[in-house]
């Protein structure tokens, strides 16, 4: 995922909530507790994703030119550990087991993202196409059609080529629209008679705000109050080039859909019965997944957004807005540009209204007004930011019917990471609760007449997650990143998943409270392979420790520092 590091600590007043203001919003009328039993719309498309910098490797392989995240992450500082994707996964050389595991789960598709510097090492057509990435692709989406597995591809996963930024300013040039889209043309070309699913652009929303607002992704810039809104305007008008261009192109012959992914979180009003409130909470999903999907859909920026960043920017005593604006030529280009939405959704907030004085000190996150509170009960199992709130998933959903018009939506991220880095535990339970839970509310969510075609677990294995490095484990499968074989271990969640799948949902009480069990019973054994496996994979490796090996050295220093004892008391 998709890491939103917007969560800074210092937002977050924890927030002890009265069971009352916690009512339902509007245009979810259910209660929130019980458990749904029934099955998907024959047809609904399981599946999993990954990106190509998080699980690739091969950095600098076959002619791949450098991205923005090779040289952020090869930068002291930037990453946790200072780690960086060099390798990470393999997957570049590993595809095909990877293809295996997901055979064997019974995907319907897998969502992966091609890297735009792996085919124009310069970033530019004209310069130079590199051959051997595309063979690469090819191969990968070969033999997921060979597997039945539908391929489901994003163009742009974050990894923009460095010479584009560093000649260009990247998303801060409005001259990215047309080498994206030179790129994007020569995907549809190369790929396009097999892939029928493409993503313009996977969480712009991040791309824009961590890249050039908070600097905590690649490239790492500080705009405050302006870096974000330029990048933004220029990934929209890229999207909308991209979809023209397999509009005009493409589309009679490959006959494909063109979508974008969003990340969405919702966002709850603390007190639904206070209108400032309630306001708030619209807005701060205006301003995350409304600030990229209303001028797809609907042609413009949220009203809000141009209300509040255009009142602060002339309180500023700036001559314009900080919001950059569409001429009416662009907006109806703009408009429409979706064959289906993306959404990749991980967690909710409550909200309530704050002014900030405008200032100075300008940003995204106070031009919004608001502050972000979390309930002290809701797990949180993984990432900081990341709390467990099922029922919020069903109220995006709704959100987005009710929005723009009931699109068609495949959810292309959900999931859930792990805080505890306890060396063999592949006996994820909350994972499973996650996934339960959060696939119940889309379930309902259908039921309320929302639109869903398909579910992408996040992730297929456990990969480098942005600044966070390897320190966040998002995988059904556990990935060993210190051997450098980078073998995969399945998690229970593995098997639990595996259950949802191949019953199209949840068919009945008595069946689904038994498959956590049966799950947890597989991993127990797993547990016991990845214990013993690294000790004769890991020979060859005298300087690398294995963290299953330590684990099962501290055991075993722990029985004899107990034998020492128990010898001296009798
Ligand atoms: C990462 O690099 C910085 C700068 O060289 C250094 O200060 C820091 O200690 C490094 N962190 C780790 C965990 O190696
Ligand atoms: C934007 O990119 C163009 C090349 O396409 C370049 O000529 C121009 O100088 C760039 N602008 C800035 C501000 O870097």
């Amino acid at each position: 995922m998709s890491l939103q590091r917007m969560l800074k600590l210092h937002y977050v007043l924890v927030l002890v909530l009265c069971v009352s203001a916690s009512e339902d919003f509007d245009w979810t009328k259910n209660e929130r507790g019980s458990f749904y039993y029934g099955t998907f719309p024959t047809g609904f498309s399981w599946g999993a994703g990954g990106s190509a910098y998080q699980t690739e490797g091969a950095w600098d392989k076959d002619g791949k030119g450098m991205s923005i995240w090779d040289v952020f992450a090869h930068k002291k500082g930037k990453i946790f550990l200072n780690d960086t994707a060099d390798h990470s996964c393999e997957g570049y050389y590993k595809f095909k087991d990877d293809i295996t595991l997901m055979k064997d789960m019974k995907f319907n598709h897998y969502r992966f993202s091609i890297s735009w510097p792996r085919i124009f090492p310069n970033g530019i057509k004209a310069d130079h196409i590199n051959e051997k990435g595309i063979k690469y692709y090819d191969d990968l989406i070969n033999m997921l059609l060979d597997n039945n597995i539908t391929p489901i591809v994003t163009l742009y996963h974050w990894d923009l080529p460095q010479v584009l930024q560093e000649k260009y300013g990247g998303w801060q040039n409005v001259s990215m629209v047309n080498y994206f889209n030179d790129f994007a043309n020569l995907c549809f070309e190369r790929f396009g008679d097999r892939v029928k699913y493409w993503v313009t652009f996977n969480n712009p929303w991040s791309s824009a705000v961590e890249g050039y607002e908070t600097g905590e992704h690649a490239p790492g810039l500080k705009l405050r109050g302006t870096g974000a809104y330029k990048a933004a305007h220029h990934i929209i008008k890229a999207h909308a080039k991209v979809w023209h261009t397999y509009d005009t192109q493409w589309r009679s012959k490959q006959k494909g859909l063109v979508g974008i992914s969003l990340l969405a979180d919702w966002g709850e009003p603390v007190d639904i019965t206070n209108q400032r409130d309630i306001e708030a909470a619209e807005r701060y999903v205006q301003f995350y997944m409304g600030w990229f999907a209303t001028p797809i859909f609907n042609g413009d920026y949220p009203q809000v957004m141009k209300d509040y960043i255009g009142r602060k920017s002339a309180q500023q005593g700036l001559g314009t807005s900080r919001l950059p604006v569409f001429s009416s030529q662009e907006k109806s280009y703009i408009k429409g540009t979706c064959d289906f939405l993306g959404i990749g959704h991980f967690t909710t907030r409550y909200i309530t209204q704050k002014n900030y004085p405008s200032g100075r000190g300008n940003s995204y996150f106070t031009d919004r007004d608001l502050v972000e509170l979390v309930d002290p009960r809701w797990p949180d199992p993984g990432s900081e930011w990341l709390y467990s709130v099922p029922w919020g998933f069903r109220r995006l959903l709704n959100f987005v019917k009710t929005q723009y018009g009931n699109p068609m939506i495949y959810v292309t991220e959900n999931g859930v990471s792990e805080k505890v880095q306890r060396c063999t535990d592949l006996c994820d339970d909350w994972r499973m609760q996650y996934f339960k839970d959060y696939i119940n509310e889309m379930l309902k969510a259908l039921k309320d007449g929302v639109n869903v075609k398909g579910y992408t677990a996040w992730s297929l294995l456990d990969k480098f997650e942005w600044d966070e490095g390897f320190s966040e484990r998002f995988g059904l499968f556990y990935v060993d990143f210190l051997n450098k074989n980078k073998p995969r271990y399945p998690k229970a969640s593995v098997q639990y998943y595996k259950r949802i799948i191949s019953s199209n949902g949840f068919p009945n009480q008595r069946e689904v409270e038994s498959w956590k069990r049966k799950a947890t019973e597989t991993c127990s054994s797993s547990n016991q392979l990845l214990a013993a496996d690294p000790l004769t994979s890991h020979m060859e490796m005298v300087t690398e420790i294995v963290v299953p090996t330590v684990c099962t050295l501290c055991i075993l220093l722990a029985a004899v520092f107990l034998m020492f004892l128990l010898r001296g008391r009798f």
